[in-house]
């Protein structure tokens, strides 16, 4: 039987993508890489794993509805099923929620709803908890929010700066997310 298809959408350094594709007990095939920004490292990474990619600059349409017109096209030549967030900084339209729905997957450097949004990190770091953490979940149009999946939880030290409370944050979520995106397929 065939593996079922899946996409991953990054905008950034592609970690994730390279801990997804790195899984070597990872129940689908990851055939397209979509990213919006033309000059992400996370673009030389698939192309290493041999991954097709659809790469696209927002500036250059009109409107949401347009580029996500594309990629919901570019998808469905590929027989994706299953999309997964990785580091994607864009808010997902109705175009691909409606194509996809109950099966786009996102992971947030946060405990959420605590620290939506962008420099999840620094905002925690910042607010000067005990802890935070990670975040996987199913995607709806809000910023990070949706049903929560897993999370864990990362110790914030009294010696920690940022960078160094990213760094283990990054580590949770290297092996999170390859493990809920097996969970979740076994279950389907
Ligand atoms: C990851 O920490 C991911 O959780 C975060 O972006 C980073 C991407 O890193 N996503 C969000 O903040 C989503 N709101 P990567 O490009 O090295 O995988």
């Amino acid at each position: 039987m065939s593996k079922v298809r899946a996409a991953v959408f990054a905008s950034g350094t592609g970690s994730n993508f390279e801990a997804i594709m790195s899984d070597g007990d990872l129940p689908c095939e990851i055939s397209l890489l979509v990213c919006d920004k033309p000059k992400a490292a996370v673009i030389e990474k698939a192309k290493a794993f041999g991954v097709e990619t659809f790469v696209f600059d927002a500036k250059q349409y009109k409107q949401k509805a347009d580029y996500e017109a594309e990629i919901v096209e570019a998808l469905q030549k590929n027989n994706v099923e299953w999309i997964f967030l990785a580091g994607y900084m864009r808010l997902a339209g109705a175009t691909i929620l409606e194509a996809y729905e109950g099966k786009m997957i996102n992971i947030h450097p946060s405990l959420l709803p605590a620290f939506p949004g962008i420099d999840a990190i620094g905002q925690a770091f910042n607010a000067g908890g005990a802890e935070t953490g990670v975040t996987v979940h199913y995607i709806d149009e809000g910023m990070d929010t949706g049903p929560i999946i897993e999370q864990e939880t990362v110790p914030i030290l009294s010696n920690d700066t940022k960078e160094t409370l990213q760094k283990r944050i990054q580590i949770v979520e290297h092996r999170l997310y390859p493990k809920v995106i097996r969970q979740i397929l076994r279950d389907v």
